[in-house]
C-alpha cells in the first residue's frame, strides 16, 4: 500500500508574514497522520518556514533547483544550499518553469540529478498542453519528459522520487481533469515505469496537479493510481489545503 502525499506549491505569492501564518495554520490543523504532506515555498521564505516546520510532520520543499552543483550561475540556488536549509523536496520541471523560463527536458533531468545528489527528493512534473492532448500526443509527451530523466539518472533513481502529472490545461484554469482522465494518464505512467522496474512502479507516488480543490480532491484521490496531489491555488489557504489533505 502506497502512502499518499499532498504537496502545496505556493508559487510566487505572499509575504513573509502571510507565509509564516499559512505554515502555522497548516501545522495546527494536521491532526492525525493520514499522509505525507509538504509545502514548496518561495526560496527567500525557506529559512523562516524551515524553523516553523522543524518538529512537525510538515515537510519543506523548493519550487525549483539549479541544474549545476555550484559556480558562476547568477540567480540560481543549488541543491546543497537547499539541503542546508532542510529542504526535503524540490519541484523539477513544473510547466510554468518549462514554458516561461525555458527549462528543457535536459535541464529538468539535470535538476533531478542535482537534487538526488544531496538527498533531496525530486518531484518531477510532467504533463501535456491542451493542443498536445487534442492532437493525441499526451502519451508521447509524457514519454519524452520521463525518458529525458531516465536516460540521465537511470530508473533506479526513481526509487527516491515522486512524479506529478499536471495537465498544463488544468493548471490555474479552474478546469480539472476528470477522475477518469487523470487516472488514465497515471496508470499509463505507472505501467511505463513498471516495464522498466516493477518494484519502483509499485512504490512510486504519482500525484495529480491542476485545479485540485477540496470539492474534487476526494474523487481524484480515490483513483487507484493517484497517490495524492500537487496543489497550487488551493494551497494558499490553510483550511482548503487541509481539507484536501484530509481527503486522501
Ligand atoms: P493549481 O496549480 O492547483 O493552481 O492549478 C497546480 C500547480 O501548478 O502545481
Amino acid at each position: 500500500m502506497r502512502r499518499s502525499l499532498v504537496v502545496g506549491n505556493w508559487k510566487m505569492n505572499g509575504t513573509r508574514a502571510s507565509a509564516e501564518l499559512l505554515a502555522k495554520g497548516i501545522i495546527a490543523g494536521l491532526g492525525s497522520d493520514v499522509a505525507d504532506i509538504a509545502v514548496c515555498v518561495p526560496y527567500v521564505y525557506i529559512p523562516y518556514i524551515a524553523d516553523l516546520v522543524k518538529d512537525s510532520p510538515l515537510a519543506l520543499g523548493s519550487q525549483n533547483i539549479a541544474d549545476q552543483a555550484s559556480g558562476a550561475y547568477t540567480g540560481e540556488i543549488s541543491a546543497s544550499m537547499l539541503k542546508e536549509l532542510n529542504c526535503q523536496y524540490a519541484l523539477v520541471g513544473h510547466s510554468e518553469r518549462r514554458s516561461y523560463y525555458g527549462d528543457t527536458n535536459e535541464s529538468v533531468a539535470a535538476r533531478f540529478s542535482q537534487a538526488q545528489a544531496q538527498g533531496i527528493i525530486p518531484i518531477l512534473c510532467v504533463g501535456e498542453t491542451l493542443e498536445q492532448r487534442e492532437q493525441d500526443q499526451t502519451f508521447a509527451v509524457i514519454d519524452e519528459q520521463l525518458d529525458a530523466v531516465i536516460n540521465l539518472v537511470g530508473i533506479p533513481a526513481f526509487y527516491n522520487a515522486v512524479i506529478a502529472y499536471e495537465p498544463v490545461w488544468a493548471i490555474g484554469t479552474g478546469k480539472t481533469a476528470t477522475d477518469e482522465q487523470a487516472q488514465e494518464v497515471h496508470c499509463y505512467i505507472r505501467k511505463y515505469i513498471a516495464a522498466k522496474d516493477q518494484v519502483i512502479a509499485d512504490k512510486i507516488q504519482i500525484l495529480y496537479g491542476g485545479s485540485a480543490k477540496p470539492d474534487n480532491a476526494k474523487g481524484l484521490f480515490a483513483m487507484p493510481d493517484i497517490d495524492g496531489g500537487l496543489i497550487g491555488g488551493a494551497s494558499l489557504d490553510a483550511e482548503s489545503f487541509l481539507k484536501i489533505y484530509h481527503s486522501v
